[in-house]
């Protein structure tokens, strides 16, 4: 058994705060609900004349980042009668949900309640009418006659008024009015200074965070909703990254493998030069690795590497609302020749096609070759993954991912090596015009599908996920239902072939319940944070729990239990049991 990512040690100590005289009112122009002012208790601090303007501000409960988890979360704590601010570095709120994820990941509609229900059934509401501004590229009838089957249900679930698949810009204008009918303040562009002093802490208590732009934001209790776990990471919370040993929690998916499932690459020759091992390996391929496989690659930990990211793309099949795909920077055809490869042997690899409303889809990968950029999470130079990484180094991530995937679809629409039915089913589509908007098409948000996982109070587990029983009479936090799923890690060659590492995908026999422990850290490192999204879980047990509709669920959750640990002055990981479950139902949350 290998250790785990080492977290950090260091003593927090009281950051100074500045003297009270200095309190004045500051520029609010980028809190977006100037109205939500008079209940939260905002108070400003100005530094003296001369230097920059630090600000300061104060809510009951802090929440960090812009995922659905965050937008429920904030909207459960004003429903309980609390002030709360969110702070995130995006700039539009709703994470995957806003960014093209419209093929909603749950695969029982059944086990989502709360807020999360509610917002199916609002994108069911807005897509209720024969109106031509919502129904523009095609009628509501037109839809529902394809018969489509989503994930939790039918697309359009006449019998329970709920819809599953969504455009991204009606996601966006549904938690946007949310967010305004509730007067909730968002500090939008503020990243969380991940350096010491970021988060200040008495002991196991989180007094405030501060951002790089030098705004303190102080709080009772604080969420971490954001899809990286900084503030969780900042705030000295135990966290893994990457996978864990056969032998940590006894999981059989766990650890480093090759897939014998899953994609192959059956008749692909690894090799710049084919069969000439000495001309190196294609891009896209990291390693060669011995045969017998080392003890590494058997089930062994690895706490650095993460399951690739990609962007979940909204295209469209209506040719008036399609732009056309366009070479990105630094676009060579050779960084995919792979992928020719792949096609040339035969092989199925493109995207998926998942229908939303208006003739535009949700696309993610498909195939051996697709929008998964393998390995585009990771620096091999300085071994740092996505999650480890500075701003500057994720941000150039991000732009590797952003060209690759541009990359991948002007070689489908273009190379004379792409063969004519795959070109001819990339020729159907482009970005949908009227999407995205102010980034020229694409996506806000790259699909961050794992970053740290906390280490905290319960470690959800493989066991936890296919033998549900386990919590009978604990808190429960809501209700996981997706299959176990993680994607490949890194492409490797073995022999003069082809291999992923680190895929799986294992269907579940039925829902499973996610304790609260799941979602609250070890008493010692907080006793006033809580994490709907990092949550504490194995790699494996993650790949079920991580899917947007339960973040939904868990923000909520989390809400509650932060607004209990004020009312109750109790440490999160202690509040009462009949209460918090009491509470639970009354929000309307699905429990088993
Ligand atoms: C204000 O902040 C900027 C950027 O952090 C820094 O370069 C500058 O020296 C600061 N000015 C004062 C007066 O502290
Ligand atoms: C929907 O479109 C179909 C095909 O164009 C048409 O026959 C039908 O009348 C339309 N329905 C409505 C309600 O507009
Ligand atoms: C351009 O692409 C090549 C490989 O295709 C890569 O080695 C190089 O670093 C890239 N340059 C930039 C600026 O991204």
């Amino acid at each position: 058994m290998t250790s785990p990512k080492p977290h950090r040690t260091q003593r927090w100590s009281w950051r100074p705060q500045i003297p009270s005289f200095f309190l004045l009112l500051c520029s609010l122009s980028y809190i977006i609900s100037i109205s939500s002012l008079s209940q939260a208790s905002a108070e400003s601090i100005a530094a003296p004349a001369g230097s920059n303007i630090t600000t300061s501000f104060q809510y009951d409960i802090i929440v960090y980042g812009s995922t659905p988890a965050a937008i429920t979360a904030a909207l459960q704590v004003k429903q309980m009668g609390k002030t709360v601010a969110i702070v995130c570095p995006e700039a539009v709120l709703g994470g995957l949900t806003t960014s093209g994820l419209g093929w909603t990941d749950s695969k029982d509609g059944n086990v989502i309640g709360g807020l999360a229900r509610k917002f199916y059934q609002d994108v069911f509401t807005h897509y209720d009418t024969d109106s031509k501004t919502v129904w523009k590229h095609e009628n509501r009838t037109e839809y529902l006659d394809m018969h489509i089957e989503a994930q939790p249900g039918p697309a359009i679930d006449e019998g329970n008024k709920i819809q599953w698949t969504f455009e991204p810009r009606v996601a966006e204008t549904i938690f946007a009015k949310w967010i305004t009918d509730a007067n909730i303040p968002v500090y939008s562009g503020e990243q969380i200074n991940r350096d010491k002093g970021g988060v200040t802490k008495a002991g196991p208590t989180i007094t405030s965070i501060t951002t790089v732009s030098g705004k303190t934001f102080k709080g009772a209790q604080f969420i971490d909703a954001g899809y990286e776990g900084d503030l969780m990471a900042t705030a000295n919370i135990q966290y893994r990254v990457g996978r864990d040993s056969h032998g940590d929690y006894g999981e059989k998916l766990a650890g480093v493998f090759l897939e014998t499932t899953g994609d192959t690459y059956d008749g692909v020759d690894p090799y710049v030069k084919r069969g000439d091992e000495s001309s190196g390996l294609l891009h896209g391929i990291e390693d060669s690795v011995a045969s017998p496989l080392p003890m590494d690659f058997t089930g062994a930990s690895d706490s650095i590497r993460l399951q690739s990211f990609n962007y979940r793309l909204c295209l469209s099949k209506e040719p008036k609302n399609a732009v056309p795909f366009t070479k990105p920077d630094n676009y060579s055809e050779s960084t995919y020749e792979l992928l020719l490869r792949v096609l040339e042997a035969g092989h199925k690899s493109t995207f998926s096609d998942q229908a939303m409303p208006n003739k535009k889809t949700d696309s993610n990968s498909d195939g051996p070759f697709s929008f998964d950029f393998v390995g585009g999470n990771f620096d091999a130079e300085t071994k740092l993954t996505y999650s480890e990484a500075s701003y500057a180094q994720r941000e150039a991530m991000i732009k590797r991912h952003k060209d690759y995937q541009m990359g991948y679809l002007y070689t489908m629409a273009h190379s004379s090596r792409i063969p004519e039915e795959h070109r001819q089913f990339v020729a159907q589509y482009g970005l949908a015009k009227d999407e995205f908007v102010s980034n020229e098409n694409w996506p806000y948000q790259l699909y961050i599908r794992e970053a740290r996982r906390m280490q905290g109070q319960h470690i959800l587990t493989q066991n936890d996920v296919q033998n549900a029983a386990g919590y009978i009479g604990g808190k429960v936090a809501g209700m996981g239902s997706y299959s176990i799923d993680s994607h490949v890690v890194r492409r490797v060659a073995q022999e003069g072939k082809i291999y992923n590492e680190g895929g799986f995908y294992v269907m579940n026999s039925k829902p499973y319940a996610i304790p609260y422990g799941a979602i609250v850290p070890k008493k010692q490192d907080a006793t006033n944070f809580l994490n709907p999204v990092t949550v504490s879980a194995s790699h494996v047990g993650f790949g079920s729990i991580r899917m947007e509709p339960t973040y939904m669920v868990l923000g909520q959750s989390a809400a509650i239990g932060a607004v209990h640990a004020i009312e109750q002055g109790r440490a999160v990981q202690d509040v009462d049991q009949k209460k918090f479950m009491a509470a639970m139902k009354s929000a309307g949350q699905r429990l088993g």
